[in-house]
């Protein structure tokens, strides 16, 4: 086996820095990194400079970005403020959409600017319950790509990473059975190869619920290429089984 997988954790707003900090030093002391695995974190902004000096291999992402270089935006966070202290930047998540407002139209532009800044953008899309009974679930997941990923240069597909979460697995217990997430995520893949050349090498995150009980069989299907996980990131133990899942797959 030859896979390649990336680990996240979102924290949203949870953690203070000290705390943040003692995370990442419990997970260093556990954990042998393998560059098979790319491990990272999305802590609260206002922790990402402090751990910048403990993260060492760890990878760190910011949560939130304003798309604009600076100006009149209270409470916002520009690229370049994040420029130094974070490599990944979320897009699109659910929360930011359905409680911020978060527009595709909008979300475009942050994955272009996030490009074009040199940031690697983690752009989430998914399909709330009643999309999915509805029989919705394709047809949401490809409006939400085409307007996300409008006017994206080919080239910048290979700095991409796709995040499928489906709004009613997220810190709801319910996840999707591994054949329901690889099937979302094969077609995403067949999306992207549309587009790209280097569709195979996008990677494709599944989140919504991720565990170390579901993570492994969630992890050993064919399209699925790493997780983001929320409530299970926060303590250092559960985050360590998953990525040691990880490590039995590659
Ligand atoms: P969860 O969150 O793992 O708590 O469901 C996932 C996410 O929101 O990214």
């Amino acid at each position: 086996m030859d896979k390649k997988f990336i680990i996240a954790g979102n924290w949203k707003m949870n953690k203070t820095i000290e705390e943040s900090i003692s995370f990442f030093n419990t997970l260093h002391k556990n954990l042998t990194f393998n560059d098979s695995v790319e491990v990272l974190i999305f802590p609260p902004a206002i922790a990402l400079s402090a751990l910048t000096s403990v993260a060492g291999k760890i990878q760190l992402g910011a949560q939130n970005f304003h798309d604009a270089d600076s100006g009149a935006y209270t409470g916002e966070i520009s690229q370049k403020m994040l420029s130094g202290l974070a490599t990944y930047l979320l897009a699109g998540h659910s929360e930011r959409r359905q409680i911020f407002g978060e527009s595709d139209e909008l979300i475009n532009r942050k994955v272009q600017t996030a490009l074009n800044n040199g940031f690697i953008p983690v752009l989430c899309i998914g399909e709330t319950l009643a999309e999915r009974e509805r029989g919705d679930t394709f047809n949401i997941v490809q409006s939400q790509l085409e307007v996300a990923l409008k006017d994206i240069q080919e080239l910048s597909y290979e700095r991409l990473v796709i995040a499928y979460e489906p709004v009613w697995a997220i810190g709801t217990g319910k996840t999707a059975t591994p054949e329901q997430a690889q099937e979302v995520h094969e077609f995403i893949r067949k999306f992207l190869s549309g587009k790209t050349q280097s569709a195979a090498r996008v990677p494709i995150l599944y989140g919504g619920s991720v565990k170390p009980e579901n993570s492994y069989d969630l992890l050993s299907q064919n399209d699925i290429n790493g997780a983001l996980i929320g409530g299970a990131s926060l303590k250092p133990d559960q985050f360590f089984d998953i990525i040691s899942n990880s490590y039995k797959l590659i």
